[in-house]
């Protein structure tokens, strides 16, 4: 058994932008019921302190002049302990954890994110005395990205496990940051913190971190390339076996159709007719006309270039005058939301657009669709096709990253030896992703075949336990070399 500090900057339920949230609200629990003893490092933004129900303050310290209490509480839900970096200055205002109301990112996120690293590294060196220590410090993206450099000036260390969960988002600052951070000289060169002359959180992960991983095997491959490897392909590519890809899996707690209480009608594998009727309420609550028969498109999406939806607009035209509705829950970039909004007024019968975060619509969303589009440029992992398969809803994704790891084209030949479980396509156009709908739909239009694809994604198994299992196999591993 290892003591293992796990640090994100989100965790559902307290706090959730995207995918990440999902993972460290639930990989804990999962490694815990490994025989991990795990404690989730976050910072105390607003809504999260509204969320919290029993808590107590265990130190009280500061970092560059700015007061910060260690509060202890616990996931929600979960039993598992939540060390809160309570610095009012960084992290208690309005807005999202990254950026303000109109999504701009915060001017001071290098400071914001030094000081929940910073906490971090001394949490992990149990300098607050609290009779805990970690054997693991488990960083993920670049908020904590200055955890694993930082610890690597101590001999006397815990092992550090840095993952990727999107490498597009590499905390780059320029290199006065540097400097107005204090940072150890000894990090500023080209293999150290220094990314062209900037200040990279990120590079403190991947050059210091003992194991790297990121979240699909396919999405590992792919960033060791340059097309897709963001100009930090070589060094991952330097850091040999040591790098490694891990499936994430999906929360049987919070997205299973057969409990979801979010539902207007529960169902299983076994009981698929009463998906329709999920089909019918959201109809009904989105004002669309009523039908079971018109299939359903759904799509639940941060509103960013990443996700293919420059590809979706330039199809829309020919979608929508097919008989379909398509439904999209998002926010993001303004001028996608505006755009996206514009095309819903034209079509207020096949297309609705929610531009909302609205974690209840989203799961309604995806009991009610019968098809789920997710044509992303490049996607680490994904999140939202896997639930899509768990509650029958067929995707049609882009052969990329946990895209193409985890969603098997029904080809005849998969449809004959019975692993195909949704659409896929290669090529990054609206030509690939409209043949792409008119093949899914015409496979609609044989029930039992469609049936059987329900059941095969039903089926398939993205249990956290797996990945867990892979985790706590690479702890070892990075204890053992220590
Ligand atoms: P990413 O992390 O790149 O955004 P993922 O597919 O891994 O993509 O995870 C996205 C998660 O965020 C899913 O749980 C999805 O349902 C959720 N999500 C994204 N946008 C919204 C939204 N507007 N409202 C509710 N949930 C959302
Ligand atoms: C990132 C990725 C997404 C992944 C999620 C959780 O936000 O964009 O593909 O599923 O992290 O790992």
């Amino acid at each position: 058994m290892s003591n293992v500090l796990y640090i994100s900057s989100e965790a559902y339920p307290l706090i959730k932008t995207g995918g990440l949230g999902d993972v460290a609200g639930s990989l804990p629990a999962a490694l815990s019921k490994e025989s991990q003893n795990v404690r989730l490092l976050l910072p105390a933004y607003p809504e999260v302190l509204k969320k919290i129900k029993k808590s107590k303050i265990r130190r009280k310290t500061s970092y560059y002049n700015l007061p910060v209490n260690i509060i202890e509480t616990k996931l929600p839900g979960r039993n598992v302990t939540v060390w809160l970096v309570d610095c009012p200055f960084a992290f208690n205002r309005p807005g999202g954890p990254y950026a303000d109301e109109h999504g701009d990112e915060w001017h001071d996120n290098a400071l914001r994110f030094a000081i929940f690293c910073q906490v971090a590294v001394d949490l992990s060196l149990n300098k607050f005395k609290l009779h805990w220590k970690p054997d693991v410090v488990h960083c993920n993206d670049w908020q904590s990205g200055l955890v694993p450099a930082l610890l690597s000036l101590y001999p006397q260390r815990p092992a550090t496990i840095f993952t990727i969960h999107n490498l597009a988002y590499q905390g780059v600052f320029d290199q006065q940051t540097f400097s107005d951070l204090k940072l150890p000289e000894e990090l500023w060169h080209m293999n150290g913190l220094e990314f062209y002359g900037q200040l990279s959180f990120i590079k403190g992960g991947i050059v210091y971190a003992d194991k790297i991983t990121t979240v699909s095997p396919n999405y590992a491959r792919e960033i060791l390339e340059p097309e897709q490897g963001f100009s930090l392909d070589g060094l991952l590519k330097s850091r040999g076996n040591d790098f490694s890809g891990i499936l994430n899996g999906i929360d049987n707690k919070f997205w299973n159709p057969g409990t979801d209480n979010y539902l207007e009608k529960k169902y299983s594998v076994h009981s698929l007719n009463k998906k329709l009727l999920n089909k019918t309420a959201l109809q009904k609550e989105l004002s669309l006309p009523i039908g079971k028969s018109i299939p359903m498109i759904g799509m639940i999406s941060r509103l960013v270039e990443q996700k293919g939806l420059d590809i979706i607009l330039q199809s829309l035209s020919k979608l929508l005058a097919m008989p379909v509705q398509y439904v999209l829950l998002g926010m993001g970039e303004t001028h996608y939301e505006k755009l996206f909004t514009a095309w819903a007024k034209k079509h207020p019968d096949r297309l609705k657009v929610i531009i909302n975060y609205d974690e209840s619509l989203a799961h309604r969303i995806e009991a009610a669709s019968d098809i789920y589009i997710m044509p992303s440029i490049f996607e680490p992992c994904g999140l939202n096709q896997l639930y899509s398969l768990r509650y029958g809803t067929l995707p049609i994704v882009t052969h990329v990253g946990g895209l193409a790891d985890t969603v098997i084209d029904a080809s005849k030949k998969n449809i004959d030896n019975g692993t195909a479980n949704g659409f896929v396509f290669k090529e990054l156009t609206a030509e690939s992703l409209l043949s792409t709908i008119k093949r899914a739909m015409a496979v609609y239009q044989k029930p039992k075949i469609w049936r059987q694809l329900q059941i095969n994604a039903m089926s398939s198994d993205f249990s956290w336990k797996t990945s867990a299992e892979h985790y706590v196999m690479l702890y070892q591993q990075a204890l053992k070399e220590l």
